[in-house]
């Protein structure tokens, strides 16, 4: 199996798992280094941080290393041998950024939809689990949302990330039929059970900085479609390896089965933290009356340049403002467990983030 993404969060999950189950010695890692020790390097520091044994680490050879960056397409040609041997492919890679970054397109697009097409002429490859996003849906959506291949024009996207992961999933479908496709789009990747914000503060942060403000654009009775990490790790494991699916793209999302209401996330934050919750004094704001906060940003989240907090309260306000909850019933249906709810794991995560500020938490999703 070769695995892209691993030094990255979601990726990371995936391999700990993997290596957890066993896998390990069966694995590829398409890695960005220059040559194999400095990527085998990279892989390690990033599986320590999902706790991943130093045994497991140390008997991962630079054999298993494949370096190469999607943003070039030469280093697929020199691998190619070993690229056709594989039988699957968890393709987690990506620049999941929702700031303009020049690279989203010619990564996640032309970069990506090279790597399909190079091992769409494997004769030994039985799957390639692509890992998009379910925010690709773009909005005015019916709530909860299922699962469809209708795309909205990149223009009506919130940003250009969401556009450039509906977009690839569209050139792969309708370029590269022969390719044994399926799609995996999780909902809001939010910490891990058992190691909270270890790996990665990518969106706490963001319940962090609204419960010190007391004021968000969400009410406390909306609910958000969040996973955890290793949850998303296990669903899409079971994706990648299970003989046959009846289906050839999935949600990974809490569903309403597990989906929680902010007040309730409220609630769980203020029990972690020996707190009473915001509660009564939450108020509700426009996404225009963000700038209004400006002025407590620092008494309340600390030091932090308040343009940039700014915007990015912005940004993350737009996709919590759609209200979407992601059915997940095709994912059940093949006997993947249920998600856990956030408020099952929210101390784990608030634990893990004691020694980090908010404004330093945040720097996990503008890297
Ligand atoms: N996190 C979420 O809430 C969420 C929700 C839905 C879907 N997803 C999807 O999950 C996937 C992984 O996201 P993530 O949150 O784990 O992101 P992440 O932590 O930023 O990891 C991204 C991974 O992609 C690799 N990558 C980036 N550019 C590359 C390139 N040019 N060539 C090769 N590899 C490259 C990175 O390698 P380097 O270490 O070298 O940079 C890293 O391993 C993405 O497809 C994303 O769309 C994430």
């Amino acid at each position: 199996m070769l695995l892209t993404g691993a030094t990255g969060f979601l990726g990371g999950s995936v391999a700990a798992h993997l290596i957890a189950d066993g896998h390990g010695p069966a694995l590829l890692f398409l890695v960005r280094a220059e040559f194999p020790e400095q990527g085998l390097e990279r892989l390690r520091d990033n599986l320590r941080l999902h706790c991943v044994p130093e045994t497991e680490l140390k008997s991962l050879q630079e054999s298993q290393i494949l370096c190469g960056d999607l943003l070039d397409t030469v280093w697929m040609y020199g691998e190619r041998a070993r690229l056709m041997r594989v039988e699957q492919v968890i393709n987690c890679a990506a620049v999941a950024s929702f700031s303009k970054n020049p690279s989203i397109w010619p990564v996640n697009v032309e970069g990506t939809f090279a790597f399909a097409k190079l091992l769409c002429q494997s004769r030994n490859l039985k799957r390639f689990l692509h890992v998009g996003t379910a925010m690709c849906c773009g909005p005015q959506r019916e709530s909860p949302v299922r699962e469809s291949w209708d795309f909205p024009d990149s223009e009506e996207q919130l940003v250009d990330y969401t556009a450039s992961k509906a977009e690839i999933e569209r050139r792969m479908r309708e370029e590269l039929p022969s390719l044994p496709l399926v799609v995996a789009r999780p909902s809001i990747v939010v910490g891990h059970r058992e190691l909270g914000c270890r790996a990665s503060g990518s969106i706490f942060w963001v319940f962090r900085m609204g419960f010190a403000l007391e004021s968000f654009t969400c009410g406390l009775d909306e609910q958000i479609d969040v996973i955890p990490v290793d949850y998303c790790a296990e669903a899409l494991v079971a994706l990648a390896l299970k003989p046959t699916l009846n289906h050839s793209l999935y949600h990974i999302s809490a569903g309403h089965g597990s989906a929680c209401t902010f007040g309730e996330i409220d609630q769980a934050y203020a029990d972690a933290r020996g707190e009473a919750p915001v509660g009564q004094r939450y108020r509700k704001v426009s996404s225009d009356d963000l700038r209004e906060l400006a002025g407590s940003f620092e008494s309340r989240i600390g030091k932090a340049n308040p343009r940039l907090v700014l915007r990015a309260l912005r940004l993350y306000s737009g996709f919590a403002d759609l209200n979407y909850l992601f059915d997940n019933q095709r994912l059940l249906d093949e006997g993947i467990a249920a998600p856990p709810r956030f408020t099952d794991y929210v101390d784990v995560c608030v634990q893990s983030s004691r020694d980090v500020s908010i404004p330093a938490q945040m720097q996990w999703d503008f890297k």
